[in-house]
């Protein structure tokens, strides 16, 4: 379906360069003219925006829900991140505490 009259872009088109760009970082914000840019296109009339920004949406929930196996990493990656900060904290406390007795 031809979604860009100006550029002549079809939806086929602008969900490959998303997935592309979900490739490269899953996490990135991606928006209308980064889509447009990564197509080396500009927006012209812009009138296309929001329907790209809704398969920018169905897209991206797409590709997080194909890869939902996935979601334990994250988890585990947040929990990892919590524990590294907790013990950093620790360390902190433990450091001025020596510092505070030297002293
Ligand atoms: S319809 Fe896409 S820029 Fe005009």
């Amino acid at each position: 379906m031809l979604v860009c009259s100006c550029n002549y872009i079809t939806d086929k088109e602008i969900r490959d360069v998303i997935t592309e760009m979900l490739d490269q970082d899953c996490w990135q914000l991606i928006v209308p003219a980064k889509v447009y840019h990564a197509m080396e296109k500009r927006g012209r009339c812009c009138g296309c925006f929001p329907n790209v920004v809704d398969i920018i949406v169905t897209t991206t929930e797409a590709y997080h829900a194909a890869r939902a196996s996935e979601e334990d990493k994250v988890v585990d990656f947040i929990d990892r991140l919590k524990k590294f900060q907790q013990e950093q904290k620790q360390e902190l406390i433990e450091r001025r505490n020596r510092l505070a007795r030297t002293a």
